[in-house]
């Protein structure tokens, strides 16, 4: 179901089709991020208008294509100028991140140890993702944070779900590299 038309949307449902249809997770989520490297380098599809208008107080949500035949969503995200999430999961379900737009920087997390509500995270890496960069999630390697370092841009980022992402785990920071998990339902703009 396309949500918000765009031009060459066909192409990219196709494409996008394609590589989902071509098995396990690892090479599905291999397959998506080169095909999202290659559609914003050669700018064969353009996302519409909307998605360069940032929230003044929420990055915004927007789903561009829910696929009823594969079941994977992908929303555009818009980060006004340092704009970012807490440490995140996505609810166990795959993910391909590419950014269209400006520059993000993107935080992977190591879990060392838990409770029932207390969380110990230990950054193990740090990227200045730039225009035409993509990465993949893939469960259990799933805490991250994304976060728009600019003081002026706008940054957008295309987002591809196994499923739809209504409700993921956010982490909030207690001290001393513990946190506390929290739900949260995510919302669209
Ligand atoms: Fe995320």
């Amino acid at each position: 179901m396309l949500l918000r038309d765009f031009p060459g949307a066909e192409d990219f449902i196709r494409i996008v089709d394609d590589a989902v249809a071509a098995g396990s997770d690892k090479i599905v989520t291999g397959r998506l991020r080169d095909a999202l490297c290659r559609m914003i380098r050669e700018r064969t599809v353009t996302m519409p208008d909307c998605v360069f208008e940032a929230c003044s107080d929420h990055y915004a949500r927007r789903e561009l294509y829910h696929s009823e035949k594969h079941g994977y969503s992908v929303v555009a995200m818009t980060w006004g100028p340092q704009q970012g999430t807490p440490i995140h999961d996505h609810s166990g379900m795959w993910c391909v991140e590419g950014v269209w737009h400006g520059q993000l920087e993107i935080t992977q997390y190591d879990l060392l140890e838990h409770d029932e509500r207390r969380f110990h995270f230990e950054p193990v890496g740090s990227i200045q993702a730039g225009t035409g960069s993509a990465g993949s999630l893939i469960p259990p390697h799933e805490y991250h944070t994304i976060r728009n370092p600019s003081d002026d841009s706008v940054a957008v980022s295309v987002h591809i779900y196994a499923a739809p992402l209504v409700c993921c785990s956010m982490f909030h920071p207690v001290g001393d590299d513990w946190f506390e998990k929290g739900t949260r339902e995510l919302a669209l703009d």
